[in-house]
């Protein structure tokens, strides 16, 4: 695993550690780096198994190189990609690219945590707001945003390969001058 530079002064983002509590009480651990190209391997079988439309390994080197993006790589204890979000700022406003857990890891809370990771990213680059865009009929990922604290905020017709609908939501950090739990 490359936890990222050790230059002090790399802007990047350093490894976060956290855990998810699983179902039987106990806990898994959940490490966040800054992608790199030494994850895409992993990364890209997970994107595979994860969409109808792909991304190639070449938008995963697009997003690690662009100044405004900071892709992020999920391992487990064992070192193993278990999932990665790509999220990116222009001026103050967040967005979520991508986001992905592999499927033999979903539904424990992994999702969550990192889009949870995302916002305080975008928090700590003083951002306003974060948006995103979902497949209208992806219930497990809308179900996600919603208990992150993302509301819905409109619709884009047809904005897919296969014509669905996507469903735009977004998170505000601050509301009536009260700053939002992340
Ligand atoms: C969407 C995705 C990232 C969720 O990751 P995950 O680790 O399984 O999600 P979590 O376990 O953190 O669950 C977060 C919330 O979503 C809910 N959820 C997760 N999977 C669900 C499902 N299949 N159906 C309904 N709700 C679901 C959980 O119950 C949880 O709700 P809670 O906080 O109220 O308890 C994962 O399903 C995935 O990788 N899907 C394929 C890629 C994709 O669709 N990405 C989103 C593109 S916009």
């Amino acid at each position: 695993m490359n936890y990222g530079s050790n230059n002090a002064d790399d802007q990047k983002p350093k490894p976060q550690i956290g855990y998810v509590k699983l179902m039987d009480n106990s806990k898994s651990s959940i490490i966040i780096c800054p992608m790199t190209e030494a994850d895409l391997d992993d990364v890209l079988v997970i994107e595979r198994d994860s969409f109808p439309k792909p991304w190639l390994r070449q938008h995963f080197i697009d997003e690690i190189m662009a100044v405004t993006s900071f892709p992020f790589t999920a391992f487990n204890s064992e070192e193993k990609v278990i999932g990665y979000v790509c999220p990116m700022m222009i001026l103050d406003e967040g967005h979520i690219l991508n986001v992905a857990i592999a499927p033999s890891f979903r539904g424990f809370g992994f999702g969550k945590f990192l889009v949870a990771h995302v916002l305080k990213e975008c928090l700590n680059r003083n951002a306003s707001s974060v948006s995103l865009e979902v497949r209208i009929t992806n219930q497990p990922a809308i179900t996600l945003y919603k208990s992150a604290g993302f509301k819905e905020t409109g619709i884009r017709k047809r904005y897919y390969e296969n014509m669905e609908d996507a469903l735009l939501m977004e998170y505000i950090f601050r509301e009536n001058g009260e700053l939002n739990a992340v």
